[in-house]
C-alpha cells in the first residue's frame, strides 16, 4: 500500500539518494559539489517554512521510494486563481511500474484542486518517453514547448 506523505527532516538523505539517478540533467559542476548534510538541512527548513511548497514522499511499507515537489503560484490571470508547477518526480528503480509516481501525481492533483487552481503544469525532458507516458495516462496534455536557461 503506496502512502504519500510531506517529507521530514529524517528522509532527507533518502531524497539526495532518489536524485543521484536524475543525474542525467545535472550538469558536471553540480556533480563535482557534495553539499553537506547540513547545507541541505538548511535548505530543507525554508521549504518547510515556505507554504507554497511541499515536498513529498511516497512510501511502500515504511520505506521512501519516491519524491515529488509541489508548488502553488499566486496569479493574477485567469480571474486571480493559482496554478501549480509539479517538478523533480522520481521513484526508485526497484519501485518502479507500482504505482508509486500516479500516487504521488494523483495527491498532487487532488492538493492543486483543492487550492482552487486552474492548471497542474510540469516539464519532462524530450527522451523521458516512460514518463510521458505516465502524465498522459493521468490526463495531462502535451501542449507546450519547454525552455530552460541552466545555471
Ligand atoms: C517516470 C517514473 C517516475 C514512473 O514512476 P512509476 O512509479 O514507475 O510509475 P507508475 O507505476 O505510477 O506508472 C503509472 C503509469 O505510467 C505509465 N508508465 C510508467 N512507467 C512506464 C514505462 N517505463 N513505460 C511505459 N509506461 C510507463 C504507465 O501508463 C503506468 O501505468 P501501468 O503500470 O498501469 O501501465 C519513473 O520511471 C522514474 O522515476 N523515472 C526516472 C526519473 C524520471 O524520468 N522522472 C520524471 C521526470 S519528468
Amino acid at each position: 500500500m503506496i502512502h504519500v506523505r510531506l517529507a521530514t527532516e529524517e528522509d532527507i538523505p533518502r531524497i539526495i539518494e532518489l536524485y543521484d539517478d536524475l543525474t542525467i540533467t545535472t550538469s558536471q559542476v553540480e556533480k563535482s559539489r557534495s553539499p553537506s548534510l547540513d547545507h541541505y538541512k538548511r535548505v530543507f527548513a525554508e521549504i518547510r517554512s515556505d507554504q507554497r511548497q511541499e515536498l513529498l514522499v511516497a512510501e511502500d511499507q515504511g520505506e521512501v521510494v519516491g519524491t515529488l515537489v509541489f508548488l502553488l503560484a499566486p496569479n493574477l490571470s485567469h480571474n486571480g486563481t493559482p496554478w501549480a508547477f509539479l517538478e523533480n518526480l522520481i521513484v526508485t528503480k526497484k519501485h518502479r511500474r507500482k504505482g508509486v509516481a500516479r500516487s504521488l501525481l494523483e495527491y498532487a492533483v487532488v492538493r492543486a484542486r483543492e487550492a482552487g487552481c486552474h492548471k497542474v503544469q510540469l516539464c519532462s525532458g524530450r527522451t523521458r518517453e516512460e514518463a510521458h507516458q505516465l502524465y498522459r495516462s493521468l490526463g495531462f496534455e502535451a501542449s507546450a514547448y519547454g525552455f530552460r536557461l541552466y545555471f
